[in-house]
């Protein structure tokens, strides 16, 4: 649990970081890389906006920018009315880097948590090009 609570603050202040200025809805997330070490990721749009980067990835994404090549745990939260769910293009990043079990935690900011895994969120990913 202190884990849990650790993730959702650090997802939650970065909430205040997310670059916005089209949906204005923003999306903060926590993810613990093999070290230990827990990276904050916020959603970043474009004007263009298939180039928007969601929290998920921003997060993973500078975790591997700081050496990571594994993740054990992720967090996400946003202003939604029951836990948000990640995109699909995230699903599948999180597949990546993450154990098939590893614990995935869809929160909002009214106390909504709901624990699911990496397979929960994406089952039969692919994974495998052999
Ligand atoms: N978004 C995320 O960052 N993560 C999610 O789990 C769902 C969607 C972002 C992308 C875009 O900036 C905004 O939320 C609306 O889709």
């Amino acid at each position: 649990m202190a884990e849990q609570a650790e993730l959702l603050k650090v997802a939650t202040a970065m909430l205040d970081k997310a670059y916005t200025p089209y949906s204005h809805f923003h999306v903060g997330a926590a993810a613990v890389g093999a070290s230990g070490k827990v990276y904050g990721g916020c959603n970043i749009e474009n004007a263009s906006y298939g180039a928007t980067n969601c929290a998920e990835r921003t997060a993973i994404f500078s975790g591997i920018a700081a050496g990571e090549k594994h993740f054990t745990a992720l967090l996400v939260t946003g202003n939604t009315e029951g836990p948000i769910a990640p995109c699909g293009i995230c699903r599948q990043v999180i597949a990546e880097f993450f154990d098939s079990d590893a614990p995935v935690y869809l929160t909002n900011q009214s106390g909504a948590f709901t624990e699911t895994t990496v397979e929960g969120i994406l089952p039969g990913a692919f994974t495998d090009l052999t």
